[in-house]
């Protein structure tokens, strides 16, 4: 089995969502929290980006024992000294320095071309190497960059000090077949590709981070970049739980994590109240439909053996316990379930003809509650069953 680094961006690129900005405080106690959870690296922010980020980064690089703490420069000296500076006080610090490599960036961003940005690319890691042994560089938008100039960078930022190359899909715009190939390219064409690892930094664009983030680790990368609930710019980065679970769940890739699962949900929750942002219900692990049966025909199927409309245990991701939910879609066996739940022990004749009822009301609600079961079980039976 093959172990793959959980780099967790929440605090950076999950904090860039509108309105999801922390104070310090806030930030320590998640980095702590993450640092419980065994996630190899927590990048804690963009120290250059303002006072507050930097004094964050300093404290967190302070608390945090057993964690990478990494914070995020661009390609320019000042931000890596900055970022030196935040970091001095973690017990392993890591610069994680870039710049855009794309045709795109190139030309709208910096002005500039192939072979220049090449030498700032060098540039930027060496300067890096100055404070610290552990640097990863970012190649922006490397999405999008042809995978022949990517190699050529690679390949010349691991000579000149990065011991990781995040490979970011910025835009969200690659296919997960697309996305492999290029990591599976970046392996088989860089000759020093064994001096480093790569890392997989997934946006969620298209619906494809987690996909991407999945295909990029089978192609022979070896970090995922991923943030708490998805979180990030835009419509967000790879999801946490999400890659966590997939190991987990696909043995037969032949990777494992540290991360400790049954904090996941638990976890969700503080990242959702801290930053103000609810999880939507239907969030793959974390959401509060997650372990929720509505439907007749899977009610029925779960009631019989839970394994047949759930793939997870519950209390493996540290989620409350399946639900059975009523609506107008539910079975005769759920609401008998229900009824069970309250007390009630039904016959199948007395099922039948509480079903109809249900029914009626189940069509006037979205969801039927225990109040309405106990009263349809007083009027059809006042005492005899309860
Ligand atoms: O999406 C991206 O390219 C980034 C980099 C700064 C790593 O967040
Ligand atoms: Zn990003």
């Amino acid at each position: 089995m093959q172990k793959i680094q959980i780099f967790d961006t929440t605090l950076r690129d999950g904090e860039q969502v509108p309105g999801c900005k922390l104070n310090t405080e806030e930030k320590v106690a998640l980095a702590l929290r993450l640092e419980s959870l065994g996630v190899d690296v927590i990048e804690a922010g963009f120290p250059i980006s303002s006072p507050g980020d930097y004094f964050s980064v300093q404290e967190i690089a302070r608390v945090v024992r057993n964690a990478t703490v990494c914070g995020l420069t661009r390609a320019v000296r000042q931000d890596i000294e900055v970022a030196a500076e935040a970091l001095r006080g973690a017990a392993r610090p890591r610069i994680h320095t870039g710049i855009g490599t794309s045709d795109l960036h190139i030309k709208a961003k910096f002005n500039s071309t192939q072979a220049e940005i090449l030498q700032r690319a060098i540039q930027c890691v060496r300067w890096a190497r100055e404070f610290t042994d552990d640097v990863e560089f970012y190649a922006e938008d490397a999405g999008r960059t042809d995978n022949e100039y990517l190699a050529r960078v690679v390949e010349a930022v691991i000579k000149a000090g990065a011991t990781v190359v995040n490979i970011p899909d910025t835009t969200g715009y690659c296919l997960p077949h697309q996305y492999g190939e290029k990591i599976a390219y970046l392996m088989n064409n860089v000759p020093n590709i064994d001096k480093a690892i790569l890392s997989c930094h997934c946006h969620n664009d298209l619906g494809l981070a987690t996909a991407n983030a999945i295909a990029g680790i089978i192609a022979g990368a070896r970090q995922i970049e991923c943030t708490i609930n998805g979180l990030g710019e835009r419509a967000g980065n790879t999801s946490l739980e999400e890659v966590v679970m997939i190991i987990r769940q696909h043995k037969d890739m032949g990777f494992y994590t540290d991360v400790e699962a049954t904090m996941l949900n638990q976890i969700s929750r503080e990242v959702s109240d801290t930053m103000r942002m609810p999880v939507q219900p239907n969030k793959a692990i974390v959401g509060s439909n997650a372990f929720a049966h509505s439907s007749g025909i899977h009610q029925d199927g779960f009631l019989k053996l839970a394994q047949t409309y759930e793939i997870i245990a519950p209390e493996e991701v540290g989620a409350d316990s399946s639900k059975i939910v009523l609506t107008a879609r539910s079975g005769r066996s759920a609401l008998a379930y229900r009824f069970r739940k309250l007390g009630y022990e039904f016959t199948r004749n007395d099922v039948d003809v509480l079903y109809d009822k249900f029914l009626r009301v189940a069509d006037l609600k979205k969801e039927v509650q225990d109040e309405d079961l106990l009263q349809l079980a007083k009027l059809y039976a006042p005492a005899e069953h309860a």
